[in-house]
């Protein structure tokens, strides 16, 4: 797996520790603000291409109403976050033999009033998924607006996180998480380190 350094500002003895301890870790202010304007650019110039994520092949879903893109190589400063995170999936595999191999990833934009209602990235490990990362790339974000990730941690307590701009969480894709309904327009990058080992190969 090819990848760049982390940035130097992540301490990753806490992320380590946190993911240890409770399964989650944030990282806040992850990037410099030049590449979180060209971001936001590079996912502004395609919210045209973005599709329905509860609609596959043809089924509706209820449970999200979120809209997607899968992130290519078509979307370059998108694949400068990827890199990053092939990276983090190394340190990871160092720390804890997660076996990580690949990493996945698409934008999602949440509407006024859309919401992603509660599941599992990788329920009963049925899919290769080891760890979720979700990165907040909207450039303002107040706490009234609604749109937290809602999550239970691997002790079983709840936490409520609000999508700061420039924030990054990661977790453990087998524990239960949702967005709670978003008030104004939501812009992430979801992305999953996988370990190409899915018995279903889903
Ligand atoms: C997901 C997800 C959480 C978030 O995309 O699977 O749970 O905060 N996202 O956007
Ligand atoms: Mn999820």
């Amino acid at each position: 797996m090819q990848s760049t350094s982390l940035p130097t500002s992540w301490n990753i003895d806490q992320i380590l520790d946190d993911l240890n301890t409770s399964g989650f870790a944030l990282v806040n202010d992850a990037y410099p603000k030049e590449y979180i304007i060209d971001l936001v650019q590079e996912c502004s110039l395609h919210l045209e291409e973005f599709r329905a994520a509860g609609i596959q092949n043809g089924v509706v879903s209820h449970i999200r109403s979120d809209h997607i893109l899968w992130i290519d190589h078509q979307l370059p400063i998108a694949q400068q976050h990827i890199k990053t995170l092939q990276s983090l999936s190394q340190t990871l595999n160092q720390a804890f033999y997660l076996g990580i191999k690949e990493v996945e990833a698409h934008f999602a934009c949440y509407n006024a009033g859309e919401f992603y209602a509660l599941h599992r990235d990788n329920p009963q490990l049925k899919n290769d998924r080891m760890i979720s990362t979700v990165f907040y790339l909207h450039e303002h974000w107040q706490e009234d607006w609604g749109g937290q990730l809602r999550l239970q941690d691997k002790n079983g307590e709840w936490h409520i996180i609000q999508p700061t701009p420039n924030r990054l969480a990661i977790f453990q894709s087998d524990i239960l998480h949702e967005v709670l309904l978003s008030k104004q327009q939501r812009l992430s990058i979801t992305a999953w380190l996988r370990s190409g080992n899915s018995i279903w190969n889903n």
